[in-house]
C-alpha cells in the first residue's frame, strides 16, 4: 500500500525531472488532475464511514497541498531560468561591430574650433554674433567703407572679382568689414557685435598667407564711445583668449574706414615677448587692424555722427589659431592631411 509519504516523495522526484514549463504542466496534471492517484483516492472516500472519511480526507488534502507547493517551487525556478535565457538571447554583442577599441571619432577643424572659442569670448563680454554673405557688391566691400572708385586704398586688398553684372561690381569679399555696413543698416544703435566669416584674396600662399581665410570683425556703436573703450576691449579680449601673460598694443596705422586707425599687436606667443625669429625680434605679432569708425562710414548708412560714435576691429581667425598652436606654416590648415588633423 502506498503511504502519504510515498506519494509525496514520488511526486517530488517526478517534478524535479521537469526541465521545461511544458513538461512541468504535464506532470502537474498527472499528479493532481482528475485521473491522478490522488483524485482516485478522493473518489474512494465516499465508500468510507464518516469518521474514517474525515480523517482520510484530511490526509489527502495535506498531500495535495504538499505536492502543489513542490510544483509551485519548481515552476518559479523554471520561469526564472527561462527569463535569463530570453535576456541572454536578446543581448546585442556590440564588441563584434566595433572590435575591442573605441573607434576614432573625429572632431571639428582647428579653424572652426578657434572661431567657436573667439565667439564664446566675445559673447561673454556682451557682444552679439552676426554674419554676412561671402559674395559682396563693390559698394559694401569698398564704397560704403569710405573707398570710392579708384581710391588708392583699394590696392590694400588683392581682390577676386566675379563675372556677374557690370564688370568689377561683384566681388568675393576681401574682408569681413562689409558686414559692419549690413549690420548698421539692419539695426539701430547701440550695436555691440562680432562678425566672423570666410574671406578671399588673390594672394600667393605662403607661411603666413592663404587665399581663403577667416576673419572676425568687431563693431561697437553707441553714445560717447572713445579710443579708450577700443584699447580696453582689445586688451580684455587678448588676455581672456590667449591667457594672462599675453598683452596687446596698438600702433598708428591707416585704414580708410577708421580714423584714427591702429594695428593691433599681441605679445609674441612663441617667445613670450623676449624676441625671436617669428616676431622679427620685436616681441610683438600683428593680429589685425582697428580704429574709431570714420564719420564717412556712419554717413553711408545714414547715422548721425554727432549722436553716435564707435570703434571697429578685424583680425584673422587662422592667424589666431596659428599663434595659439604655434603652427609654423599656415598652408597646412587647408591641406586636410589627417595625420595633422588628428593632432590639432
Ligand atoms: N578689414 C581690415 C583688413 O582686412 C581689417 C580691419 C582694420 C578691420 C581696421 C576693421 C578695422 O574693422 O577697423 O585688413
Amino acid at each position: 500500500m502506498t503511504t502519504d509519504a510515498d506519494l509525496v516523495t514520488d511526486a517530488m522526484s517526478r517534478v524535479v525531472e521537469a526541465s521545461s514549463l511544458d513538461e512541468l504542466n504535464a506532470i502537474e496534471t498527472e499528479l493532481l488532475g482528475k485521473r491522478s492517484a490522488l483524485a482516485q483516492s478522493q473518489k474512494a472516500l465516499g465508500a468510507l464511514e464518516p469518521d474514517q472519511r474525515r480523517e482520510a480526507g484530511q490526509h489527502i488534502q495535506n498531500v495535495r497541498k504538499e505536492i502543489e507547493a513542490i510544483v509551485a517551487a519548481r515552476r518559479a525556478l523554471l520561469e526564472e531560468t527561462a527569463q535569463t535565457e530570453r535576456l541572454a538571447a536578446d543581448r546585442l554583442d556590440l564588441t563584434e561591430v566595433f572590435g575591442t577599441t573605441v573607434p576614432w571619432r573625429g572632431h571639428n577643424h582647428l579653424v572652426q574650433r578657434t572661431r567657436d572659442e573667439l565667439e564664446d569670448v566675445f559673447v561673454g563680454m556682451g557682444f552679439a554674433v552676426a554674419e554676412g554673405p561671402e559674395v559682396e557688391t563693390d559698394w559694401y566691400n569698398f564704397e560704403a567703407l569710405n573707398m570710392p572708385h579708384a581710391h588708392p586704398a583699394r590696392g590694400m586688398w588683392d581682390t577676386l572679382y566675379l563675372r556677374l553684372g557690370d564688370p568689377e561690381t561683384v566681388v568675393l569679399r576681401t574682408h569681413t568689414s562689409p558686414v559692419q555696413i549690413r549690420l548698421m543698416q539692419a539695426q539701430e544703435p547701440p550695436i555691440y557685435a562680432v562678425m566672423p566669416g570666410r574671406c578671399y584674396r588673390r594672394d600667393t600662399p605662403d607661411a603666413r598667407h592663404i587665399p581663403t581665410f577667416n576673419q572676425i570683425e568687431g563693431l561697437v556703436i553707441d553714445r560717447g564711445i572713445s579710443f579708450a573703450d577700443l584699447a580696453g576691449t582689445i586688451e580684455v579680449f587678448t588676455t581672456a583668449y590667449f591667457g594672462p601673460d599675453i598683452h596687446s598694443r596698438l600702433r598708428p596705422s591707416y585704414f580708410p574706414f577708421t580714423e584714427p586707425s591702429a594695428e593691433y599687436e599681441i605679445t609674441c606667443t612663441i617667445c613670450g615677448g623676449s624676441g625671436c625669429r617669428t616676431c622679427s625680434h620685436t616681441g610683438w605679432i600683428e593680429l589685425g587692424g582697428c580704429g574709431m569708425v570714420d564719420p564717412a562710414v556712419l554717413a553711408a548708412v545714414g547715422l548721425d555722427d554727432e549722436t553716435w560714435s564707435g570703434f571697429a576691429f578685424g583680425f584673422g581667425i587662422d592667424r589666431c589659431a596659428q599663434m595659439r598652436h604655434e603652427i609654423p606654416d599656415m598652408r597646412v590648415l587647408l591641406e586636410n592631411d589627417v595625420r595633422l588633423l588628428r593632432q590639432i
